[in-house]
């Protein structure tokens, strides 16, 4: 087995709405990343599972993850795009990493702390071993990159943190197996750099955008129409002063340096560029603007994922495919993992 150099590997959970920091923070980089990777981008339902889901709402919702990968410009014959419980071997290796994590890694986990909420007692087994799950499946591919927005930092520190752990366990295994470096699984580098990283919520620049978050105004969904886009930027929280000139008066200006990184982001403008614009004008001026750019970046797209999803059948075959093609990848690694491990096959 040869050494991957360039294998890049992406998810999102098919929960709730997709929403405007998925596509900045994520989903709109993906396509890019076809130039300078092999790239498997994955709906990971089996995440999505560990809150409670609808059925017949999460297969839509996976329809529809994948048909925003499409519609943002991933190529399904070039790169692979599937959804995660089609290939057992992600739940495969997950096992072996729950053995190989800590618990007392887990519970620094912050992701965890925030969802579970303070009922903790009641929250699924699943969410907690959720990071090691998510390990599992970048390292199933040996991934070298992840491009993911900034709130998903830690857990890409715990997957470095398995896989090096992983290696010393069974450094003489691995060696023996033919990876003379020891390095069977890589030190995977997150892609998190660039504007748009954390975009907040519209009704509170302390609180990242959320679908989970109970007020619908705090969070422009892809699929919202141009009214309704129009209305969430009118109601979002600001303050009463006018834009600033520089960048640094954003300080203290959470919900206005949100707004800039916004307009900026989906502009592919600096937030200097859109201040040296704007500042001096009120958001009675701005926000209009805004939501005009934003209408006319999303509804494209939006309206590409509603064509897709009026074909259900066309989108399950590219996720049929897509798992076949992945599967093969990761049974590659699972053979070595078992014969690692010391299972008898
Ligand atoms: P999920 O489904 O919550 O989010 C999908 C992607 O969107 C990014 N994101 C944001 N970026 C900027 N601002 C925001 N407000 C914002 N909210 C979400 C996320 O960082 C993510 O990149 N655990 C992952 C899914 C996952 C995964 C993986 C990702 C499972 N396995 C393996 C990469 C590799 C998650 O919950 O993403």
């Amino acid at each position: 087995m040869t050494k991957i150099e360039n294998r890049l590997f992406s998810g999102v959970q098919p929960t709730g709405d997709l929403h405007l920091g998925n596509y900045l923070g994520a989903i709109r980089r993906f396509a890019p990343m076809q130039d300078k990777f092999e790239c498997i981008f994955c709906v990971v339902d089996m995440h999505a599972i560990t809150v409670w889901q609808e059925p017949e709402a999460l297969r839509q919702k996976t329809r529809e993850v994948a048909a925003a990968y499409i519609a943002t410009g991933v190529d399904p014959e070039r790169s692979i795009i599937f959804n995660q419980s089609q290939v057992m071997q992600h739940a495969e290796l997950a096992w072996v990493f729950n053995c190989v994590a800590r618990i007392g890694w887990m519970n620094r986990m912050t992701q965890f702390k925030d969802k579970a909420g303070k009922n903790r007692e009641n929250a699924s087994l699943g969410l907690y071993a959720y990071p090691s799950l998510m390990a599992a499946d970048i390292l199933v591919y040996r991934a070298t990159h992840v491009p993911v927005g900034d709130d998903q930092k830690q857990h890409l520190e715990l997957t470095r943190d398995i896989a090096q752990k992983f290696n010393n366990d069974f450094n003489s295994q691995i060696v023996a197996e033919g990876f003379e470096d020891g390095q069977f699984f890589p030190q995977t580098e997150p892609l998190i750099s660039g504007p748009a990283m954390r975009i907040m919520s519209l009704r509170d620049g302390s609180k990242k955008m959320s679908k989970s978050d109970p007020s619908e105004m705090s969070c422009i969904a892809l699929m919202d129409d141009a009214d309704k886009i129009a209305q969430k930027f009118k109601k979002a929280k600001t303050d009463p002063e006018p834009l600033p000139s520089e960048a640094d008066g954003l300080d203290g200006r959470p919900e206005a340096r949100n707004l800039v990184e916004i307009y900026a982001a989906l502009s592919g403008m600096t937030p200097q560029d859109v201040l040296q614009e704007f500042g001096g004008q009120g958001f009675g001026a701005f926000k209009p603007a805004l939501a005009e750019l934003a209408v006319s970046k999303l509804s494209p797209i939006s309206s590409e994922i509603s064509r897709m999803l009026a074909d259900p059948a066309e989108l399950d075959g590219i996720l049929r495919k897509g798992g076949e093609r992945a599967a093969a990848h990761a049974e590659e690694t699972m053979k070595h993992v078992r014969e690692i491990v010391g299972f008898v096959s």
